[in-house]
């Protein structure tokens, strides 16, 4: 018997759900420097996050393949289901829960071989399937990557064991059912919904639906505002990518340059990407942005990260939705003036960073972005695409408050008021084949730009202690 043939009978056992009620899972947040979990579980089986510090960077669910559980990345910017295995005798796989044969009960292991290449490392293994369970929900046979080799990941930093990928099943790198796939294929009601818990609202919770609505923040699919899923660049559906038409700073409008994705026009393209920390665009909106805040921001040359003084309040907006009807997303100003560096100095890393490696979309929105919101990832059906729900959970007015109280007052009272920027014209090819010219690297996103962020923030605070030193 070949490994396809293998393949194919175990792709026909295909994942079916066992069960099929709506269902909300525990979602843990990871925070830096610590990595200690915290979670504070609601008798209603809701989870309350407890946060202690603003440092939170990934958030994480439980998954069970076979008997073991697994903390996993909950990432809607990829598409791959992975845990490493006890084979994989890399550093970047010690201190972390590893998928062990001998606790197996409907494993089967196929030969053909997965990899996923990073910036920074990559991991590799053997294609898989077994009985992967999410809160109440049975995926049987799902097929998941076992990793026996990863570089340059450093999970062991992380405390997790792998990525939940939630994208579309065309950016999977193994052959067979993405998650995505199993569980719209058997939920009455196709969708799920996330919410993402931050430090400065109170009200906030990290939460992770399937098929039904969280409903400390909406009580219906009515109550959001629905945006069409976007293919741009692409002949499928990929990434949770929708239209982005500006970005304001205290209401004051910055426009954007042209779309470097090909046959986009009118607008940009942000994926949604909770696997990804920050906010991450093309480094010349990113520089316009920083650049009309004035003194109040900084790029440093040793790491090229913008940072911003640590009070400054500033109310950023990304105006998302489709051409005929947009909608103004406010962020949080302390997930703008994002986290405070090591040497304490006033200056804090900017929730917003230039990054041209994406080559799926113009901007990825990570957790800076989707703290902000409640967001809702609903299904094709025969009539309609796949679309996006958002419904804003961050009021300006108390983010604001709460923000002052925590910083404290704003003494640069000089700061100009946000410029106009007029676009240039680089051609949207010219910036294509800048982008996608030399990138060889495709797919999973959430992951590369996790990882490089990560070292990235590493070489910041190094840079910060070493000045200091001088
Ligand atoms: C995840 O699983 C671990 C180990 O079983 C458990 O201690 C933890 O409470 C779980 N967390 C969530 C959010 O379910
Ligand atoms: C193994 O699969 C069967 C159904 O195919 C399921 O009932 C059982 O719960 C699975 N075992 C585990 C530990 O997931
Ligand atoms: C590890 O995975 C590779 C494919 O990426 C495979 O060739 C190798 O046999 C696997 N090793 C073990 C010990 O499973
Ligand atoms: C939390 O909720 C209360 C009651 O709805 C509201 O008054 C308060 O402003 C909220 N706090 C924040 C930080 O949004
Ligand atoms: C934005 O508005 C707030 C409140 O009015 C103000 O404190 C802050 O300085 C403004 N920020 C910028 C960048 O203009
Ligand atoms: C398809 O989805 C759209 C948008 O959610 C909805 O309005 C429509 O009723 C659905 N059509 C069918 C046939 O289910
Ligand atoms: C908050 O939003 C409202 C409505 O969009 C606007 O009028 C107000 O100026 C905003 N306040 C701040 C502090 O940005």
């Amino acid at each position: 018997m070949n490994f396809y043939f293998k393949f194919f009978l175990l792709w026909q056992s295909a994942s079916t759900l066992a069960s099929r009620q709506g269902c909300k899972l525990p979602l843990i947040r990871i925070k830096r420097p610590s990595g200690i979990a915290q979670e504070d579980q609601s008798p209603d089986g809701s989870t309350t996050i407890q946060v202690l510090d603003r440092n939170d960077y990934t958030y994480i669910v439980n998954v069970s393949v076979g008997a073991q559980s697994f903390p996993l990345t909950l990432d809607t910017g990829s598409s791959d289901l992975w845990v490493i295995s006890n084979e994989c005798k890399s550093a970047d796989c010690s201190n972390v829960a590893r998928y062990s044969q001998s606790f197996s009960t409907n494993l089967s292991i196929t030969q053909t071989p997965f990899r996923t290449d990073y910036i920074s490392g990559s991991v590799s293994g053997l294609v898989a399937a077994e009985t992967v369970s999410l809160g109440p929900y049975q995926l049987i046979s799902q097929v998941f990557g076992l990793a026996n080799r990863t570089e340059g990941i450093s999970f062991s930093d992380e405390g997790n064991s792998g990525i939940l990928g939630l994208a579309f099943p065309s950016e999977m790198s193994m052959p067979g059912m993405a998650v995505l796939q199993s569980i719209f294929t058997a939920l009455p009601d196709p969708y799920f919904t996330i919410t993402l818990g931050s430090k400065l609202n109170v009200n906030s919770s990290s939460s992770f639906t399937l098929g039904q609505i969280d409903d400390l923040y909406a009580n219906d699919l009515s109550d959001f505002f629905t945006i069409p899923v976007s293919k741009a660049g692409a002949n499928d559906y990929t990434y949770w990518k929708i239209s982005l038409f500006y970005i304001t700073i205290n209401s004051t409008r910055i426009s954007l340059s042209p779309s470097s994705v090909q046959g986009v026009q009118h607008s940009q393209i942000a994926v949604l990407d909770t696997g990804t920390t920050l906010a991450l665009g093309p480094t010349r909106d990113v520089e316009t942005f920083w650049l009309s805040l004035g003194s109040a921001a900084r790029n440093d040359p040793i790491t090229g990260m913008w940072q911003v003084r640590c009070e400054k309040a500033i109310m950023v907006g990304f105006a998302l939705g489709h051409e005929d009807s947009y909608r103004e997303f406010v962020l949080d100003p302390a997930d703008v003036s994002w986290e405070q560096g090591a040497s304490n100095n006033g200056w804090c890393l900017g929730g917003i960073q230039a990054n041209d490696e994406v080559d799926s979309g113009d901007w990825l929105l990570g957790d800076v972005f989707l703290r902000n919101v409640y967001s809702l990832y609903h299904a094709a059906n025969s009539s309609s695409g796949p679309w996006i729900g958002l419904l804003s959970i961050t009021n300006n007015e108390s983010a604001l408050a709460a923000f002052r109280q925590s910083r404290g007052p704003d003494l640069d009272s000089s700061t100009p008021p946000a410029v106009q920027i007029q676009s240039t014209a680089v051609s949207p090819e010219v910036r294509y084949k800048l982008l996608y010219g030399t990138s060889t690297l495709c797919g999973f996103i959430g992951g590369v730009v996790l990882t490089s962020l990560f070292r990235a923030r590493h070489g910041l605070w190094y840079a910060l202690r070493k000045q200091k030193q001088k």
